[in-house]
């Protein structure tokens, strides 16, 4: 996904604009550029990995101290060094940089066009350069504003001007970005982890607001140039933390700090004794939910697996009528939501157009909206009516893991919460808590099996097609493992209901095709059984996994997986791990790119 990185100060703007890119690589793109302004703007452009465009560059000619960079992720024209930002206008006088998308950049184009102005790319935010220079006059913060009342859609955007040295403009309307507040300069980027190791002191920018920045001062203001007083919030994320320690992939990484980031998602937040929770981020409304009669949970990709944990256990343990939808679905239907339900947006970066776009629908039509979210300040966790963040840190690798795991968590401390303002028991409620709270170890038991999951992949990474099966809990657990190894190894895998399988799928089955069940000895053990009888007597291979000491399952599987013991409602949070690790091995017995799948975002910003 695109990313933005913008300097202006004391020092040369060059090392540290490549190493913000850097750092924002883990997000996905396929080109890059810089523009650097010192008597006059030095600009360059590449197709691929930033290490292409350092290459290119004559480090002398960008010796300024003002800049702007830019990963892009194509939407709007094909990945070429002629679409990568910055864009300029015609007389090369303005330089943009920009996240988003402007919905009405054919009419502008079109106009511009009419007026005489010519186009060198395909994208939306060329127009945003060319109109900058049709509206200047001689303030460059006048023909940004002129510029901004045009525009319809999305942009987080940096504005350089040749005419006006030294002078960073930067706005936003929906696509982060953050101030980050350094001595005698200033970092602004689109993620906090490109200006971490220069400032930690940060203001984050919201919908509608300009920052108008020099080399020791900034202003704040909105599009009717009203200023706008912000405060400078601290960054607690350590660089190290965005490390690797160690791995070789940040998946393996992440994978094996799952222990602790459900230690940490949970930390605080559970008074076991009395079989109640304890979010201080949704005090504020408990008096709400407890008359709160629905639920919708809305999120995208890995995040609407969790969500569909999430709806199972709040109809079983809180009695309440739930709901799970894809939030691209979500804003384009007329759902039914009113002042009595809570619509809760699942999102580990807080930034998913979808997941945000559904989320201020909910809000429009009077819903308490909650947030589970993972990146704090980011946009859906301020727009929330309040919300709970999941404390696991920076998930880096574009393939979510421990975010699963901590949003299912999490979801279970609502289910608590809610079950207990209703009719949950003191008793289920410490029970709850109680396997909540051991399942850390019980990670652990897991991620020590890695090399056991190795050997399984060894078997199977030649396979073209895999099919991932599971009931109830463990049905979101089968999609959500299928999803994993789409992602990382592009081999075909499809998650179903284990009792589906008879409706077509079973066509399909012979001793090429293998199959994943997730059969932990649940309440549905039995008929995953039964499923599992009818794959083998089509001699289709099985992968299962099930709950330490089943010795029933050895005799009839080819290849089984044990998870420890724990409530049926938690086993999505055991059972998905061994999947994780399944398909991480199984993409790098392909050669792929675990961290860095290829056409995958880690944040997708754009709908
Ligand atoms: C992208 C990522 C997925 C993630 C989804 C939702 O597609 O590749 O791993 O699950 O977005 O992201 P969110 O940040 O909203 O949880």
């Amino acid at each position: 996904m695109c990313g933005i990185v913008a300097y202006i100060g004391k020092n040369k703007a060059l090392p540290i604009l490549l190493d913000g890119l850097k750092r924002l690589e883990y997000r996905g793109y396929d080109s890059a550029g810089i523009a650097v302004l010192n008597s006059g703007v030095h600009s360059i452009k590449s197709v691929g990995k930033i290490k292409a465009l350092e290459e290119k560059l004559d480090s002398k000619k960008f010796s300024g101290k003002i800049g702007i960079a830019h990963t892009r992720w194509a939407t709007h024209g094909e990945p070429t060094e002629i679409n990568a930002h910055p864009h300029s206008g015609d007389q090369g006088k303005f330089w943009v940089v920009h996240n988003g998308i402007i919905e009405n950049y054919r009419t502008l184009k079109d106009k511009l066009i009419q007026k005489g102005h010519n186009f060198k790319s395909q994208t939306d935010t060329e127009v945003i350069a060319h109109l900058l220079e049709d509206f200047y006059k001689d303030n460059i913060t006048d023909a940004l504003i002129s510029t901004l009342k045009l525009l319809k859609g999305t942009y987080g955007l940096a504005v350089i001007c040749k005419d006006e040295p030294d002078k960073l403009l930067v706005a936003r309307n929906g696509s982060p970005l953050v101030i980050g507040v350094g001595q005698d300069e200033t970092i602004i980027a689109s993620d906090v982890s490109a200006l971490i190791r220069h400032t930690r002191q940060v203001i984050y920018l919201d919908d509608g607001e300009i920052a108008e920045i020099d080399q020791n001062n900034f202003r704040i203001i909105n599009i009717q140039e009203k200023e706008i007083k912000k405060t400078v919030e601290e960054i607690e994320w350590s660089l190290e933390q965005a490390e690797k320690s160690g791995y070789p992939h940040f998946m393996l990484k992440e994978i094996n700090e799952q222990p602790e980031s459900i230690i940490n998602s949970i930390r605080g937040r559970t008074i076991i004794k009395d079989g109640k929770v304890k979010l201080g981020g949704l005090e504020t409304i408990m008096n709400i939910t407890r008359f709160i009669e629905k639920i919708s949970i809305v999120a995208c990709g890995t995040a609407k697996h969790a969500g569909m944990v999430g709806q199972l256990m709040l109809e079983e343990y809180a009695n309440l009528e739930t709901s799970v939808e894809f939030a691209s679905e979500f804003r384009y239907r007329k759902p039914i939501i009113d002042q009595k339900t809570a619509v809760i947006a699942v999102s580990q970066s807080g930034e998913t157009a979808d997941t945000l776009a559904a989320m201020r629908e909910a809000k429009t039509k009077g819903a308490l909206t909650l947030g589970i979210v993972n990146a704090v300040g980011s946009t859906i966790a301020r727009e929330t009516d309040a919300g709970v963040y999941n404390h696991i840190g920076p998930e880096i690798a574009v393939a979510s893991t421990k975010a699963f795991t901590s949003q299912v968590a999490i979801l279970a401390l609502f289910t608590v919460l809610f079950g207990r303002q209703r009719q949950m028991s003191m008793v289920m409620g410490r029970r709850i808590l109680g396997e909540l709270n051991a399942l850390p170890d019980k990670i652990k038991f897991v991620v020590k099996q890695n090399n056991k999951i190795k050997k399984i992949a060894k078997k199977y990474y030649k396979s073209n097609n895999i099919l991932y099966m599971g009931r109830k809990y463990n049905y979101p657990t089968a999609i959500e493992g299928a999803l994993k190894l789409k992602e990382l190894s592009y081999i075909h895998a499809e998650g179903l209901p284990s009792g589906e399988m008879k409706h077509g799928s079973i066509a399909m089955i012979d001793k090429d095709f293998p199959s994943v069940f997730i059969a932990p000895e649940d309440s549905v053990y039995e008929k995953n059984l039964s499923n599992i009888e009818e794959i083998k007597a089509r001699s289709g291979p099985v992968i299962a996994v099930t709950t330490e000491g089943n010795k029933e399952l050895k005799k009839l599987v080819d290849e089984i997986f044990y998870i420890p013991k724990t409530l049926e409602m938690l086993t999505p949070i055991l059972a998905t791990i061994p999947l994780q690790l399944f398909a991480y091995h199984m993409a790098l017995l392909n050669n792929k790119d675990v961290d860095k799948p290829r056409n995958l975002a880690k944040s997708v910003t754009v709908e």
